[in-house]
């Protein structure tokens, strides 16, 4: 079969991010933009700002792609873009490069769901492997998906209220840490003590997932110390806070393998950087005979690489989008 590669677009948040990739595996040059440190004086992602970021860095990021992989556009078969979900505003920016190009060549326009990217992020480096379970556990995101082969996804669960890396961001915020937090709160965890008595979140028989309820509890207890005149242990916190996360993420996803009978695990998201995490998964699938795969540091975050991953695989199922495709703030249905 003739080879496919894709110009990749992604701007669903605060990164801007453009890749060239070759057969949904194969990585020729990406290029991220990262808007973090525009943000980190806010505390968290500004909307208005990240979206004013990525036009100004729009067309620049596309220059230096195609100046990287020492390609022009004519080496390009078909167009892969985030429709959604995101933040609407930074979507926009993206989904008009891409229509624009589109447009202007003529070439196949992608639509591609963000879970999907995150998901097919493994693929970079090892193929799938089906049926599996997919966890996406991000800033936005926290979802148990069932893919009987390439492009299928059947939601089985995911977060009522707050996102983990969300939670992970506000916990970190109240113990006064930097932003993204997640990062932090996971290196200190390693070295605190379990002194804190949190809730287990969510600890039920569902695969559903609920963070805003431990949240709460860490919110508490810093303002009841304060109150006491009293010091709050910054490193217990986040290894009590750590634990019972990393605890009920695993169990659950344990159990929907073994409900499923599935084989293979992957991981993706930029909660999949969790040290907890990737240790604890390490354990219980070497234990139950899981293929576990998680992406490389830089594959977990966002990026464009995944999209363009995740586009051939669309392109592959006839998923093709005319220039009506709007972007979507939250669409968890995976009709394209
Ligand atoms: O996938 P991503 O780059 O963006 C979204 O789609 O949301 O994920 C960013 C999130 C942030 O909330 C960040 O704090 C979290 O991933 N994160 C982590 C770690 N590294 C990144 N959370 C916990 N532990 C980490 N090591
Ligand atoms: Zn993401």
């Amino acid at each position: 079969m003739k080879d496919v590669v894709c110009l990749a677009i992604e701007t669903s948040c605060d990164e801007t991010s453009m890749s060239i990739i070759k057969n949904g595996s194969e990585e020729i040059a990406t290029v991220v933009f990262t808007q973090i440190d525009i943000h980190k004086k806010f505390g968290g992602v500004v909307p208005e700002i990240a979206s004013r970021s990525h036009i100004e860095s729009i067309t620049i990021v596309l220059d230096e792609l195609f100046e990287k992989a020492k390609m022009t556009i004519d080496d390009i078969d078909i167009i892969g873009v985030t429709y959604g979900p995101g933040l609407i505003g930074s979507l926009l920016i993206g989904l008009q490069a891409a229509k624009t190009t589109a447009m202007l060549t003529g070439k196949p326009l992608i639509p591609v769901h963000h879970i999907a990217g995150h998901i097919y992020a493994n693929n970079l480096e090892n193929r799938l492997q089906f049926p599996l379970i997919a966890l996406v556990v991000s800033g936005g995101h926290t979802e148990l998906i069932y893919m009987k082969e390439d492009y299928s996804f059947e939601r089985i669960g995911g977060t009522l209220d707050d996102a983990v890396g969300e939670a992970y961001d506000k916990v970190a915020k109240i113990l006064g840490l930097d932003y993204p937090g997640g990062p932090l709160v996971d290196a200190l965890s390693i070295k605190g003590k379990d002194t804190y008595d949190l809730p287990y979140p969510l600890d039920d028989k569902s695969y559903n997932f609920s963070f805003s309820g431990i949240k709460s509890a860490v919110v508490n207890i810093v303002h009841n110390e304060k109150q006491r005149k009293k010091e709050i242990r910054v490193e217990d916190m986040c290894t009590s806070f750590q634990n019972r996360v990393v605890e009920v993420i695993t169990k659950k996803t344990m159990r929907a393998l073994k409900e499923y009978k599935v084989k293979n695990l992957i991981i993706a998201g930029g909660v999949a950087a969790n040290n907890g995490l990737r240790n604890k998964f390490a354990t219980l699938c070497k234990e139950e005979k899981i293929n576990l795969s998680i992406p490389k540091i830089k594959y977990c975050t966002d990026n464009a690489a995944m999209i363009g991953a995740a586009a051939y695989y669309a392109y592959k199922k006839g998923i093709v989008a005319d220039l009506e495709l709007n972007a979507m703030a939250t669409d968890t249905l995976y009709k394209y």
